[in-house]
């Protein structure tokens, strides 16, 4: 394993800059909700550093944590990092700013696939390693959090590592919940809790500024190898409430509707009042 680099954090900051500045906006009806620019550069060096060397699939990814890991490797801003990222998400918007960036950059371990986590999982299922900041499950015990890190599970054939992004805060009930429901699901499934990292991450999150995050390390139990057939999730226990209270899914892909750059402000922004010509 190489020496663990430091890092050069202006360079790391303005990498994550470039990433920021190809990110489509959030769509909040289905709970995207960009985490803070210092976090990411946090969270990219570590997801490198977990996922060294190893094939890691990203089930849904708004944050463009991928695309950070990638490009901070790719510019030597950090010295190891996964072999290869696939990200799984049903927004096409974002499925094009992952694969936009790899071909500017010529990165040539990342890549998207656009792909609903309601439906079964594509493959492969030879990932080593899965990572998802998925609906936190607020009105709904965490089931939601429990699809997306089921389509992580399969992923990696209930054989690997996860880290699961979700809500830890001490003042409110319903992330203690959430937390607990995750923990015994991921037992149920052979997976055990190699780490907690509490309230590590921000928000853009406006009706609650100070919502954190925690990650969530799991690891699967020795032998516990095996490929199940992947189902669609049609259980109404399970899609109520999916992105918040009476708020369960209707739509199978976020289409783009056209290339935009998304760096730039939209022409439909902003209108010119012209100087006066003499
Ligand atoms: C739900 S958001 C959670 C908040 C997170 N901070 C973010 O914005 O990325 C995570 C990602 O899941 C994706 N997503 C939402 N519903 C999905 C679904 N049914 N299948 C696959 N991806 C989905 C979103 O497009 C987003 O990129």
């Amino acid at each position: 394993m190489p020496e663990q680099k430091e890092i050069d954090l202006r360079a790391a900051i303005n990498a994550i800059s470039d990433v920021i500045e190809n990110r489509p906006r959030s769509l909040r009806e289905f709970d995207q909700i960009y985490m803070k620019a210092g976090d990411m550069v946090l969270q990219s060096e570590l997801v490198a550093r977990w996922a060294g060397g190893k094939r890691l699939a990203f089930i849904g990814d708004g944050d463009a944590i991928s695309v950070c890991v990638a490009y901070l490797q790719k510019r030597e801003i950090i010295n190891r990092g996964p072999s290869e990222i696939v990200v799984f998400d049903f927004d096409e918007r974002i499925c094009s700013a992952v694969t936009r960036f790899a071909d500017k950059e010529g990165i040539e371990n990342l890549s998207a696939v656009l792909y609903n986590c309601l439906d079964p999982f594509p493959g492969p299922t030879d990932f080593d390693c899965f990572y998802t900041n998925p609906p936190w499950g607020a009105s709904n015990e965490g089931e939601s959090v429990k699809v997306f890190m089921q389509r992580g599970m399969e992923a990696v054939a209930y054989d690997g590592e996860g880290m699961v992004v979700i809500a830890d805060d001490p003042e409110l009930e319903w992330p203690k919940r959430v937390l607990a429901n995750v923990q015994a699901f991921a037992i149920s499934n052979n997976f055990f809790v190699q780490k907690m990292m509490s309230q590590l991450h921000s928000y853009h999150l406006d009706d609650a500024p100070n919502l954190r995050s925690c990650n969530l390390i799991f690891k699967s139990l020795p032998g516990s190898k095996h490929i199940l057939e992947s189902l669609p999730i049609t259980d109404p226990e399970q899609l109520n409430h999916f992105y918040g209270r009476d708020n369960s899914p209707r739509v199978r892909y976020v289409r783009e509707k056209k290339r935009l750059d998304y760096g730039k402000a939209h022409e439909d922004e902003y209108s010119l009042e012209l100087l006066e010509s003499e």
